[in-house]
């Protein structure tokens, strides 16, 4: 497929999708937001793709944010427009593969909003992360106030967000927004092969195992409990359970295509 601000690459079952602006940080203009939709409406079906890996051209930014240039001067009305429709983060979060950022630089704004609508966040150590709508007088609005404080807690989300503060991959580890982070030199290698792993197993139970975790985050306990023991028996109705136990049984490594 050919793409104007994105590249879309494959790793064996890995696809990485790069935002491609790099002379603007990789900032999230119109034409970027259409062709991820793209890329993930083609991976959605493609069952040789198992893994989806997003990251940002360049050595300077995963994703530098919003692009700023582009919302300066519409109007309200102009802006709802745009928010409106089928929105990218809200599409990655709900995409049915696991999902992964790997942030190689400044993952600001809706930089960071990307980052936190994938399942795993994985940084350079060299990477700086922050939501500073605050210093345009505007807030996050791709679910940084909502998965933020999720994923962080209230505290946390207010510091960062009231503050506009720009903190590092050690600070961001420490407050639970990366889950790993790399030398900048390793960051692909190690991501990729990490990433690799996850490609190797049922891509059902993956599937399953992501939507038990986010039901986690949208119900109560008890109904958490009853939709994990759903998804669960849904794997057990799986020929992919047939072979991962069989494999196991016959000491051999479990082969999952596609059911
Ligand atoms: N939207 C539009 N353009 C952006 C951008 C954004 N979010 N972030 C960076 N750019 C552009 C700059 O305007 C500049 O363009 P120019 O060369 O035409 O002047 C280019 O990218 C390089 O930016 P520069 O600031 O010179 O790079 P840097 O490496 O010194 O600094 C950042 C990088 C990310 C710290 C800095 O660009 C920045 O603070 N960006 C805005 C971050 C932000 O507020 N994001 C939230 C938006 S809601």
């Amino acid at each position: 497929m050919n793409f104007e601000a994105i590249r879309l690459d494959r790793e064996g079952a890995i696809a990485v999708i790069t935002v491609d602006r790099p002379e603007k940080r990789n900032a999230l203009n119109t034409v970027v937001r259409r062709e991820i939709l793209t890329a993930l409406d083609n991976l959605r079906n493609d069952s040789d793709a198992r893994v989806v890996v997003f990251t940002g051209a360049g050595d300077r930014a995963f994703i530098a944010g919003a692009d700023i240039d582009e919302f300066a001067d519409r109007t309200v009305d102009e802006q709802r427009k745009a928010m409106s429709g089928r929105r990218v983060f809200d599409q990655i979060a709900n995409f049915p593969k696991p999902t992964i950022a790997m942030i190689n630089g400044y993952a600001l704004g809706g930089g960071c909003e990307l980052a936190l609508a994938c399942d795993i966040r994985i940084a350079a150590d060299s990477a700086k992360l922050g939501q500073p709508e605050i210093n345009l007088a505007i807030i996050p609005g791709g679910g940084g106030t909502q998965r933020l404080t999720r994923l962080c807690g209230s505290g946390q989300a207010m510091r960062l967000i009231l503050s506009g503060e720009i903190i590092d991959a050690a600070e961001a580890m420490r407050i639970g927004l990366v889950d790993l982070t790399f030398s900048a030199e390793d960051l692909r290698g190690r991501t990729l092969e990490f990433a690799g792993r996850i490609a190797e197993k049922s891509p059902i139970a993956l599937e399953m195992a992501k939507a038990a975790i986010q039901s986690a985050q949208e119900m109560p306990l008890s109904d958490g409990m009853r939709r994990e023991t759903e998804l669960f028996l849904t794997c057990f109705a799986s020929d992919h359970k047939t072979e991962g136990i069989s494999a196991f049984l016959e000491k051999r490594q479990p082969r999952f295509g596609t059911q």
